[in-house]
């Protein structure tokens, strides 16, 4: 009796939780498009950006932060009104629908979901190097104004 109910209660875990991942927005679904249209360019090893997000072991820390920041516009920064105004051209702002496809994946656990439903990488080569990605900025990073 105690045997039957234990195993009901498992069985009941493993299909909930079954649900809750195919419900969810997933990293290689739903997100890696977002950040390969939006952040790569410049989240990738030896670009301006200090984080690579190039795959789902990187991204992955940065959850919460990447969160935060496209719900407060301030990721993809926007350049407008400097001399970086070129870069605003290749980085339009995200829809809507994409931050909150950002917030949501963020809310249900940022699940990396499945490799085979990933996009075609943007930046492979790149992706297969290592870097420390927490090096000094460089001159010319230091010359990009603070974004509020
Ligand atoms: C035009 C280049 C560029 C694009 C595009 C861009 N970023 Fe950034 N991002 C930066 C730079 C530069 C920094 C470092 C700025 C700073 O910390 O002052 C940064 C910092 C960050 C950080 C914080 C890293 C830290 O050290 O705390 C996160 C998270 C982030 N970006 C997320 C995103 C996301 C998500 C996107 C796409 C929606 C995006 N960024 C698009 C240039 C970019």
């Amino acid at each position: 009796m105690k045997r039957v109910s234990l195993i009901s209660l498992l069985l009941g875990a493993a299909t909930l939780s079954t649900a809750t991942i195919a419900a969810s927005v997933t990293y290689y679904k739903d997100v890696l498009p977002i950040l390969q249209n939006h952040c790569q360019t410049c989240h990738r090893p030896g670009q301006l950006a200090p984080v690579s997000f190039l795959t789902y072991k990187e991204t992955r820390p940065w959850a919460e932060s990447i969160k935060y920041l496209v719900a407060a516009k301030r990721m993809p920064p926007w350049f407008a009104e400097t001399p970086y105004s070129p870069v605003v051209a290749r980085h339009p702002a995200l829809t809507v629908r994409e931050i909150e496809t950002i917030v949501r994946w963020v809310d249900e656990g940022a699940v990396a979901g499945d490799p085979k439903d990933a996009p075609p990488p943007t930046y492979e080569q790149e992706g297969r190097r290592r870097v420390d990605q927490r090096q000094p900025f460089s001159a010319a990073r230091r010359e990009i104004p603070p974004f509020h």
